[in-house]
């Protein structure tokens, strides 16, 4: 079995790092071929996805990706900037179904910003479109308007959409995973407002019909985002689209205390998939030993679950991170007074010997 390490910027080469020492430790024989994407992309051959990474991707039964973007990067022209390598990967790979798991561990209670007694045993699952909506419509740019109150001034445009296609097949992804978790999916949308989610909701209404011991309700995003805040807990499984899955699993990440816990998966239709922390590239502190490597380490473990078929080795995993959470170990994002805490290189060491 083949995975593409893709380590990118800022903090991503440290964090990967750790998640590699994780992986040659389960004694499995993967082959793993690592290239640059991103910022380092860009650096090594002009572009933030070079062809040879694309390459490696395609051809890898899976990909171990850590992070891109750094503010040197923000004057570049849009399409040669780092964030392009993770959207022209989920483009290419096809890689539609995003899923952002937002788990409280026990540990970590007093890390969120909420009360404990709003987001103890928080265990939701978010999922994102992720290849389709106003991410990738077309057309988009800068022109000069043609009609309307504001004819002939320039204005920004992009175009929201989604193929009924698009949205069954996240739809199945949904309801089949809400049947592998307690039956409930929450499917988010603006259909008060727009035309492009009022179809969603009916297209996911309809598929609903496939999978009746699922009970689906639909909420605007504007509540959701509310409810995600208020009472977290009443959501087991959301689906949602491409722009409203990027904002409430940010937000939902925050509930848990710290976004340095939460891996996700982004998968095709065959459950290739490539796998990255929630974060983001971290240029800050990147290089200084300070970073959480646990969002990639179980990313890494998800990875196992559903690319290559290794779910033990996934709940081997988990439980490592879970045991050197109750030693007490935290990385700077997680401390609390009481704890130890520890660097980005201890952390995953920590997370090997609870392997072996
Ligand atoms: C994410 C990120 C990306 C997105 C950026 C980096 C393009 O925010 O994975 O959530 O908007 O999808
Ligand atoms: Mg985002």
């Amino acid at each position: 079995m083949k995975i593409a390490i893709l380590p990118g910027d800022g903090i991503g080469p440290e964090i990967v790092e750790q998640a590699v020492k994780v992986l040659n430790v389960l004694g499995e024989s993967f082959e793993m071929e690592t290239a640059p994407v991103g910022g380092a992309g860009y650096e090594a051959s002009g572009h933030p996805l070079p062809e040879a990474t694309l390459k490696l991707a395609l051809e890898a039964d899976a990909v171990l990706f850590g992070a891109v973007g750094d503010w040197k990067y923000d004057t570049l022209d849009r399409p040669l900037r780092p964030e392009q390598a993770i959207l022209g990967l989920r483009k290419n790979l096809k890689l539609f179904a995003n899923l952002r798991p937002a788990i409280l561990y026990p540990e970590l209670a007093g890390a969120s910003t909420l009360k404990p007694e709003v987001v103890s045993g928080l265990d939701i699952l978010i999922i994102r479109e992720l290849t389709g909506d106003i991410y990738f419509g077309q057309p988009r740019g800068v022109r000069e308007c043609p009609d309307g109150p504001f004819k002939g001034e320039r204005e920004g445009f992009d175009t929201m959409r989604y193929a009924e296609s698009e949205i069954r097949r996240i739809a199945h992804v949904a309801f089949q995973s809400a049947q592998k978790r307690s039956k409930r999916l929450t499917s988010v949308d603006k259909a008060n407002v727009l035309e492009t989610f009022q179809f969603w909701k009916d297209i996911v209404t309809d598929v609903h019909k496939e999978y009746p011991d699922v009970a689906l309700d639909h909420m605007y995003v504007d509540n959701a985002a509310m409810q995600l805040v208020r009472a977290p807990k009443r959501f087991d499984v959301i689906v949602t689209g491409n722009m409203f899955g990027d904002i409430l699993s940010d937000q939902a990440s925050m509930l848990t205390g710290s976004i340095g816990m939460l891996p996700s998966a982004s998968l095709d239709a065959n459950n290739k998939g490539l796998y990255e922390p929630s974060h983001g590239s971290a240029p800050d502190i990147a290089g200084k030993n300070l970073a959480n490597p646990l969002a990639t380490i179980l990313s890494a473990a998800m990875m196992l679950r559903y690319s290559l078929n290794k779910a033990e080795q996934a709940d081997r995993i988990e439980n490592a991170v879970k045991k050197v959470l109750a030693q007490g170990l935290r990385t700077a994002d997680i401390y609390e007074e009481g704890t130890t805490k520890v660097g980005t290189g201890e952390m995953g060491q920590a997370v090997v010997n609870a392997l072996s």
